[in-house]
């Protein structure tokens, strides 16, 4: 029986969103970045698997990063992954309570401060913005555009906004074009009509909703999930990850008189016998952008 942990979800992401990441995009940020030490706030950062990208990645060396997340399961997570992964880089550790983490090293000079709370409360009591606000695979679930409005008061300079989910999901091979399209569809539509809010078409909508703040598209590009087998194997922990798209297509899915229990619950299974034999490649358009608010 297979577990599914959402932290480690986060965790198989890593790679997908490695490849994923639109690199223009991202030369544009590290072209625009102030003088450090730089302040960065990322809303619903899960476990902090950007904040280790971006150190990795060489962007960031004297900082002050704050997480922010909903989930305080995510956070407890956090800190205690953000102190391992640290110290097996090298970085000396120190914590000051559960929720701060200062990582020193060679050059690097970076204080870690986790916060639980959701992003609306967190905003009313932030009091200094940042250079720059990070939303990574988070706005296509939030209501816009008032959640963008209110995201934007948390920097002054720049906001990174990657992994807009945008409307296509693909599953190769074919099953059958009618089942496969109508799953699709339905999978589609849970993202438009979640109570909390959120967009299947949230990448697009963007371009439109930047123009109601005070801030420009200094870049925007691409950032699709392309995952495929290699020699019928999966790269890192990227099998987990496709079992866990399953997972959330299967949770999230309703079933009605065109897509009964049994048709979905067929689909399900012949996707994990392809995952499982290695023949499943799965895509999800996605957009990056790169804002810079107007002084
Ligand atoms: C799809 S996950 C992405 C996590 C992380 N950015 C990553 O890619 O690894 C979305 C995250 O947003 C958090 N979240 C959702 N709504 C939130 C809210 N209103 N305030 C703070 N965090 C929220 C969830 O707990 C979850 O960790």
């Amino acid at each position: 029986m297979m577990e599914y942990s959402f932290p480690r979800y986060l965790l198989s992401k890593q790679s997908v969103d490695d490849r994923a990441l639109n690199k223009d995009v991202f030369l544009a940020l590290k072209n625009k970045l102030p003088p450090e030490p730089i302040r960065i706030i990322e809303v619903g950062a899960g476990i902090g698997t950007m904040l280790r990208r971006l150190i990795r990645w060489g962007v960031i060396r004297k900082a002050e990063y704050i997480l922010v997340d909903g989930m305080a399961d995510n956070v407890e997570y956090a800190s205690e992954w953000i102190p391992a992964w640290a110290g097996e880089s090298g970085f000396s550790v120190e914590r000051s309570g559960t929720h701060q983490i200062s990582l020193t090293g060679v050059d690097i000079n970076i204080h870690v401060r986790l916060v639980a709370a959701d992003v609306f409360d967190f905003i009313q009591t932030n009091k200094t913005p940042a250079d720059v606000l990070i939303a990574h695979a988070f706005l296509d679930l939030l209501p816009m555009p008032d959640s963008l409005t209110k995201l934007l008061t948390l920097t002054k300079n720049l906001a990174w906004l990657t992994l807009n989910f945008d409307g296509v999901t693909t599953f190769e091979p074919v099953i059958d074009e009618e089942l496969d399209t109508l799953i699709e569809s339905r999978y589609h539509s849970t993202m438009d009509t979640r109570p909390s809010g959120g967009s299947s078409r949230s990448g697009r909508q963007m371009f439109t909703h930047v123009q109601a703040v005070h801030a420009d598209i200094l870049a925007a590009g691409s950032s699709d999930w392309v995952v495929y087998p290699a020699d019928g194997c999966y790269p890192e922990d990227e099998k987990y990850f496709l079992e866990f798209i399953l997972h959330f297509v299967e949770g999230s899915v309703w079933t009605c008189p065109q897509l009964t229990a049994e048709r979905l619950q067929h689909w399900l299974d012949v996707r994990r016998t392809q995952i499982a034999r290695g023949e499943l490649t799965y895509i999800a358009h996605q957009l990056d952008f790169l804002l810079g608010m107007r002084r």
